[in-house]
């Protein structure tokens, strides 16, 4: 690996820990002003000090994210499509490499949709920002995406999305965790982070989730809407850094949550 692929793929994955923490809030390049993200400057300054990453579109990164913020940048370069139109999946690349290193960003981001009836131009979109990935030292985040297909979140499924991603050379791949989990880490060979998915019930469900995919061997999430939509987003992501980078049990997290939440740190 190249010296300035590996130097931007340290500003993900933390080399002191191994893990990342990422701040996803790209949901409106198919879902428009989603909820609590209707002003999406409002929303993620607070948080910005405790993501390693945020994960964003070029459009809301000039717009929403003061440029001398101390944060790095993943950039979600795919999409084309909405929740409104007829096929979700069916994405292109919207955002060229030459502005990705205008925007001197730490990694680029695209979906692939496997299973989907337009699986080779998803597979195919990624294949070709890995190759660009590898000429400009550019580490590319392989989502797989479900769409709106959320029972599909099982390991049989993940685990042959996530290994379709690493053969075609992505360096990182988020996902979403799920049952035997384990199952879909093992036979990944490049790290893998979790997405949150919908808003859970309570905030120890996402604790929870957060430990039991660090356990079986994700390096950290790339989280949403668990942590913006909650009423105290600081609390959350403060606890969910504490499950990533310092080894934190589902509980002693919950026990930062309620001391953050209640001014007490
Ligand atoms: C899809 O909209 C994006 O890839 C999100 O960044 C991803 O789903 C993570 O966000 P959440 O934790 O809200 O699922």
């Amino acid at each position: 690996m190249d010296w300035g692929l590996k130097n931007r793929l340290s500003k993900i994955i933390q080399p002191d820990t191994g893990r990342a923490v990422m701040l996803a809030f790209d949901h409106g390049y198919f879902l428009g002003p989603t909820h609590r993200l209707e002003e999406p400057e409002k929303t993620i300054t607070p948080l910005i000090p405790y993501a390693d990453t945020i994960m964003l579109t070029r459009g809301v990164l000039r717009t929403s994210v003061d440029p001398n913020a101390d944060t790095n940048v993943v950039l979600r370069v795919s999409g084309g499509t909405s929740i409104v139109g007829p096929h979700l999946e069916n994405e292109g690349i919207t955002t060229s490499f030459e502005e990705a290193l205008r925007l001197n960003v730490a990694g680029v981001g695209i979906s692939v949709f496997i299973g989907s009836e337009h699986e080779r131009q998803t597979l195919l979109n990624l294949s070709e920002l890995v190759n660009q990935g590898e000429r400009y030292g550019m580490p590319v985040l392989g989502i797989t995406a479900v769409g709106k297909e959320l029972e599909k979140r099982d390991a049989r499924y993940l685990s042959l999305c996530c290994r379709i991603c690493a053969e075609l050379g992505t360096h990182i791949v988020k996902t979403y965790y799920c049952d035997e989990f384990e199952k879909v880490t093992s036979s990944c060979p490049v790290p893998i982070v979790i997405a949150g998915g919908p808003k859970l019930e309570t905030e120890m469900d996402v604790f929870n989730m957060t430990h039991s995919a660090i356990q079986q061997g994700a390096i950290g999430v790339d989280m949403g809407r668990n942590i913006w939509q909650n009423d105290n987003p600081v609390a959350v992501i403060r606890a969910i850094r504490a499950i990533v980078h310092e080894n934190e049990s589902a509980e002693q997290a919950f026990k930062l949550f309620e001391a953050v939440k209640n001014g007490e740190v």
